[in-house]
Parts: C-alpha cells; sequence; structure tokens
C-alpha cells in the first residue's frame, strides 16, 4: 500500500497542465458501446477509474487499444450483458453500462453497485427510469435484471438531480422508439460532454446543460472520435492548495467557465483569480478570510470540492459554516484534520468550521477520493510531516497527483511499503 508524505510550508509557484476529466471520460467510453466501429478518444486521464472501466467493457465483449492517452474501442463485439459484482464494486460508474446494454442487447444483469464511504448511493431513478422506459426490472442476489422487448421514449422526472442517473436515462433514450423527456436533469458539464459526443455520433438530443433535455430516439449510430474536457474537480483542487499556500499558480488547459462557483467562492476568500480561455491563474491571500459554503448541483458549488474547501477554511481568519447537501455522509475527512489541529464540529449535514492559526502534520488515512486530496492539501500547508495512508483512493481520480505538486514546488514524496 503506497502512502505520500508531505512537508508543510512551501508557497506554490509554477504551472501545470491539467488533465482529462474523470467524470467525463467515464460516461463516454461506456458510450462506445452503442456503435458499431471504433470510437477514438483523445486527453483520457490516466487513472485507475479509467482502467476499471476498460476493464468492464471489455468484459462486455468491446475491443478496447490504449496508447498513453488515446483509447480506441470498437463496440462491435458487444455481445455479454452481464456486469459482475467484483468489477462493479470497484466503481460504482459501472451502473452506466445499464443503458447502453438496454439499448443494444435489450437485457442487462449489473451488480448493485452497493455503497461507498461517503453514503448510500441508491440507483433508485436508473431503475425507475429504465421502467418508464418499458423495461422489466427484478433484483436478484444483489443484482439487477433488466429486459425489454425494445425501449419505448419516456417521460421521466428525477425526484433528485443525478448525474450519472442523467447520464444513463440519455444513454437509454438515444436508440429507444420515441421521444424521450428528462426532467430535473443534472446540468453539470460533464452531462453536456456526453451529450455532445452523442450528438456526433448521430443522436438528436436537445437541451443538454438546462433542466430539461430531449432526446429523439434513431436507428443506429455510428463510432466518433472526440477529446475529453478538463477535470474541474482536478483545477478546483489545485487553486484551493494555491489558496491555501499563499502560492502564485498557472492552471493551464482548464475550463475557467465550468469553474464560476469556485472562482465566486475563492474570490470571497481573498484569493485573486485571473483567466483566459483556457488558464487559470490563482494567487493566494496572505490571511485568508472564512466564507460559508452550501454544496449544490452545477452550476453550483460541487460537492467534490467541499472537502478541500473545508482545509482552506480550517486555517481561514475567522468561523465559516459548511454544508453538505448532496450526500449523507461527505464529513468523513473531519476526524482525519481534527487529528491536525483543525477546530470542527459537525451539525448534521453541516459544519461550523473555526480558523485556526496552524494545523500541524500527523499520519492520517484517506478514506474516499475528494478526502484523501484534501488531506495532501493540510499537509501542505500544516506544520511538519503529515503521512497520507491508503492512497489508492487518490489514484483513482488525480493524475500524477505527486509529480505536480512536486512541480509547484511542494515537498512532496510517494513512498511504497
Ligand atoms: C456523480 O456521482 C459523480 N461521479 C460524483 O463524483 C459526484 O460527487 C456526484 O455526481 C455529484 O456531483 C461520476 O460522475 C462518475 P448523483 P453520482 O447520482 O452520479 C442520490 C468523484 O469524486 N441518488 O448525482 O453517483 C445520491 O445518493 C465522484 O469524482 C439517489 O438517491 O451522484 C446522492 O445523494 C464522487 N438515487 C445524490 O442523489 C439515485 O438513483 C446525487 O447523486 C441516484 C442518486
Amino acid at each position: 500500500m503506497d502512502k505520500i508524505v508531505v512537508e508543510g510550508g512551501v508557497k506554490l509557484k509554477g504551472e501545470i497542465e491539467i488533465s482529462g476529466a474523470k467524470n467525463a471520460a467515464l460516461p463516454i467510453l461506456v458510450s462506445s458501446l452503442l456503435a458499431d466501429g471504433e470510437s477514438v478518444y483523445s486527453n483520457v486521464p490516466r487513472l485507475m477509474d479509467i482502467e476499471s472501466i476498460k476493464l468492464l467493457l471489455s468484459s462486455l465483449g468491446a475491443r478496447i487499444e490504449t496508447d498513453d492517452r488515446t483509447v480506441r474501442i470498437d463496440g462491435s463485439g458487444l455481445h455479454n450483458h452481464e456486469a459482475p459484482y467484483d468489477l462493479v464494486r470497484k466503481m460504482r460508474a459501472s451502473i452506466l453500462v445499464l443503458g447502453p446494454l438496454m439499448a443494444r442487447l435489450k437485457k442487462a444483469r449489473v451488480s448493485l453497485p452497493g455503497g461507498c464511504a461517503i453514503g448510500a448511493r441508491p440507483i433508485n431513478f436508473h431503475l425507475k427510469g429504465l421502467q418508464r422506459f418499458g423495461a422489466a426490472i427484478s433484483l436478484k442476489h444483489g443484482y439487477v435484471e433488466a429486459s425489454t422487448d425494445g425501449l419505448k421514449g419516456a417521460e421521466i422526472f428525477f425526484d433528485i438531480v443525478t448525474v450519472t442517473g442523467t447520464e444513463n436515462m440519455m444513454m437509454a433514450a438515444v436508440l429507444a422508439d420515441g421521444i424521450t423527456t428528462l426532467r430535473n436533469a443534472a446540468q453539470e458539464p460533464e452531462v453536456v460532454a456526453l451529450a455532445e459526443v452523442l450528438q456526433k455520433m448521430g443522436a438528436k438530443i436537445e437541451g443538454a446543460g438546462t433542466p430539461v433535455i430531449t432526446v429523439s430516439g434513431v436507428e443506429s449510430l455510428n463510432p466518433t472520435s472526440v477529446s475529453i474536457i478538463p477535470d474541474r474537480i482536478e483545477t478546483g483542487t489545485y487553486m484551493i492548495a494555491a489558496a491555501l499556500t499563499n502560492g502564485e499558480i498557472t492552471l493551464k488547459n482548464c475550463r475557467p467557465n465550468h469553474l464560476e462557483a469556485v472562482i465566486n467562492k475563492l474570490e470571497e476568500t481573498g484569493t485573486r483569480i485571473e483567466t483566459k480561455e483556457d488558464q487559470i491563474r490563482v494567487t493566494g491571500p496572505s490571511v485568508i478570510k472564512s466564507a460559508d459554503l452550501k454544496t449544490l448541483p452545477y452550476p453550483g458549488f460541487p460537492t467534490d470540492l467541499q472537502a478541500q474547501f473545508m482545509v482552506l477554511m480550517s486555517v481561514a481568519d475567522g468561523k465559516s459554516v459548511i454544508s453538505e447537501t448532496i450526500f449523507e455522509n461527505r464529513f468523513i475527512h473531519v476526524s482525519e484534520l481534527e487529528r491536525m489541529g483543525a477546530d470542527i464540529t459537525i451539525s448534521g449535514h453541516s459544519a461550523l468550521i473555526k480558523g485556526v492559526p496552524n494545523l500541524s502534520g500527523a499520519p492520517v488515512m484517506a478514506t474516499d477520493l475528494r478526502a484523501s486530496a484534501s488531506l495532501i492539501l493540510a499537509g501542505l500547508v500544516a506544520q511538519g510531516t503529515t503521512e497520507v495512508n491508503r492512497v489508492y483512493h487518490i489514484d483513482r481520480g488525480y493524475e500524477a497527483i505527486e509529480q505536480k505538486f512536486k512541480s509547484l514546488g511542494a515537498r512532496i514524496n510517494r513512498i511504497t511499503v
């Protein structure tokens, strides 16, 4: 098991390139199942989650070739309708194969993903959506068993905004017979990116990026070639690192327009932010002002940056309240930050943070992807040495994180134990 060791006290300086977005690449790679022929995806991040989805897609019959950050996938050979537990349990986004399997094979047997550290994370809206398409759904021995004579266009309303739920139903709808309307749909840039790929493949989709998406089913789709959009959560993580360390960094190959809520909130803390079309320059303040935060579906502040922002508030001048409205248990990082000297009180879905002058380095445990990143951030600003254990969580979603921080001057190393 690897661990990452960080020495605090360095002001980050320099520039780094942002990688392709994990949460765009996952549904886009899965969309290859919807067409015969080879699709080509470039700027695919090198991450454990990408390896997991490639393993699952090839187990279903897709042919996959990878050359660095370019992935070629031919969905012609799709024949297996079963996504087994040992693959799905590693990554809940595997549930995204449900829509394409139903669209192409008219049946699917997909393991229920199970919960994870940040919450129960059910898939009831995915299943309710498929039933609206006319699919027969049953749950047996931990698996979803679904079948249909052919998906029919449907009116679907999501009780809660769900990112992969919206993506799954969009992929089920593109080959369905008739028109589908998705209401209270997710508006995340990753949903828009998937819709644009499906349109390039020949799908008829209107309204992606708004709460109402309309899909007119077509007979078939063609393979395509696309570049994966930059990762806004990786970008936000490094922006917060610069704010935290009174640093001055430039992020290249990013999309400032995907980060309006994050830019707005960081400016409230006194951080200076200058943007160009694909670059963001961040200058951290000498004194970090406290600011309250509420996570919301896009275009609100992303839940995937809540833990990172909490680290910033833990050394801010004053008190702040952070409310997590998306997941029911996304404060696991709090106990680890308290071990580093943070002063945080949880009350239900909110946390009250009283800024302290310094954090102190300590051995800490990563529990989920974004909490792990927040512990590295805490180590960058803590006095002394911080050891972040179980960094396999990190490798799921951050490409070359220690190399990128090292190139900004951080004293950080990975140790294989
Ligand atoms: C996506 O997860 C992201 N993952 C998550 O990023 C992100 O935190 C989340 O959206 C919210 O933005 C990918 O895109 C692969 P949801 P997803 O369905 O789609 C509840 C990361 O770190 N819900 O939008 O699984 C759910 O429990 C990951 O990169 C139901 O109740 O999240 C949650 O409370 C973590 N029933 C809320 O909705 C359902 O059927 C939002 O979940 C579906 C969701």
